[in-house]
């Protein structure tokens, strides 16, 4: 059994490497507590590692071998409940005969030089650099204490679909357990009593079930481009009666309707989502910002032609770069004078003037920003 997950992480890391890796991570089960584990911290720490291992050949191997360094290092460097002759020979018997000597020399020196080595650990070496700077701009001092955060285990909260009250709860309980962020931010509109609601982006449906139980007066529509996300949104929101699924592209949705309130949590970097999904931090570039704004203000743009007078838009995104946030509205409010931004309805540690905004290290939730619009 243990098997089976050894060689999905080496896979994940390879592709990784390969420069194939899509979002992708371990869903949690006792058999594979231990890989998840491994798979957290060594994605947590791979700039670092890579660095320290970088210290140890000439030029970095192919993607197969450094797959099975980076877990191996990991593990000697990172969980002293691993005894290092075991992370040793796990790497090293990942990998074809003819390059097995070469990860067992690798590893072995690592080893032995682990306590120099970790002598010039940083958090920041855990983080892309193009990263470490933009939020050195922002965050000056408290920078180190925001990437430790993103470094540690992530909250859970629990729903309770009846009082539609929210408690934090150990490990990934039964019943409704979502991000206290993702749950607030369908909650931005306080009690303006919509009768319809349109949830642009809909799947997998976390806030598609706060808007239903929230609203219960209202008929939710929810929309979900992807066919496979569209069919999983579909069966969870089964058991609520208010809620109408549809399987279409938003962007080419034609309806005269006019929606109450609209939910545009648009598609973005997700790099709001670090403490949950650690390999984001490298799959992105600033490149990914810039395409992702450009999606967002047009998917905006769209979102205006569902309402009406009195309409609110909640725009929210898991990202906390300015390109994805505070420009999207700002530029948006230059072009459409009859909607003003309204105060989101919400807890004080997600209160930041007229936006929502959730900073992990402070708010115990992933990286959200929201703006409430509303038009006049
Ligand atoms: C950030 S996720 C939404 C998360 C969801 N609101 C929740 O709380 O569970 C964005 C979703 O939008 C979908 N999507 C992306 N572009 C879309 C489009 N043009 N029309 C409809 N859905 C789209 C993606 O497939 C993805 O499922």
């Amino acid at each position: 059994m243990a098997d089976r997950f050894r060689y999905r992480l080496y896979d994940i890391l390879k592709s990784y490497y390969l420069g194939s890796l899509k979002e992708d991570y371990f869903q949690d089960s006792s058999e594979k507590r231990l890989y998840r584990k491994i798979y957290f911290e060594t994605f947590r720490h791979l700039g670092f590692i890579e660095r320290a291992l970088g210290k140890l050949y000439s030029r970095p191997p192919e993607a197969d071998v450094r797959a099975a360094l980076a877990l191996g290092a990991c593990q000697i460097m990172f969980m002293d409940d691993i005894p290092e002759y075991a992370a040793v020979n796990e790497s090293v018997s990942l990998v074809t005969a003819q390059k097995r000597s070469f990860v067992n020399a690798v590893l072995r020196n690592l080893a032995r030089q682990k306590e120099s080595l970790m002598k010039d650990y940083t958090i920041r070496q855990d983080f892309p650099d193009w990263f470490v700077k933009r939020w050195e701009k922002r965050l000056g001092a408290e920078l180190d204490a925001f990437l430790t955060d993103l470094n540690t285990k992530p909250s859970f909260y629990s729903v309770n679909p009846a009082s539609m009250t929210i408690e934090k709860t150990e490990g990934e309980a039964e019943g409704h357990i979502m991000d206290l962020a993702s749950f607030s931010v369908a909650r931005l509109a306080g009690k303006t009593d919509p009768l319809s609601v349109l949830d642009c982006c809909a799947a997998p449906g976390g806030k598609t079930f706060v808007l239903s139980q929230t609203y219960p007066d209202a008929r939710v529509f929810a929309v979900e481009k992807n066919k496979k996300r569209y069919e999983q949104l579909k069966a969870s929101m089964m058991q609520y009666t208010n809620v109408d699924c549809i399987c279409a592209d938003i962007l080419e949705l034609d309806t005269e309707a006019e929606f109450d309130l609209v939910l545009l949590d648009a598609p973005c970097t997700a790099l709001g989502t670090i403490k949950r999904h650690p390999e984001v931090r490298w799959l992105r570039t600033t490149k990914d910002i810039d395409d992702c704004s450009r999606r967002q203000k047009e998917m905006l743009e769209k979102a205006v032609k569902f309402t009406g007078k009195g309409s609110t838009i909640i725009y929210s995104v898991c990202s906390l770069e300015p390109e994805e946030t505070t420009e999207v509205v700002e530029g948006f409010l230059k072009t459409h004078t009859d909607f003003t931004t309204v105060k989101p309805v919400c807890a004080e540690q997600f209160s930041d003037g007229n936006y929502f905004v959730s900073l992990p290290y402070k708010s115990d939730a992933d990286g959200f920003f929201a703006a409430v619009l509303k038009k006049k």
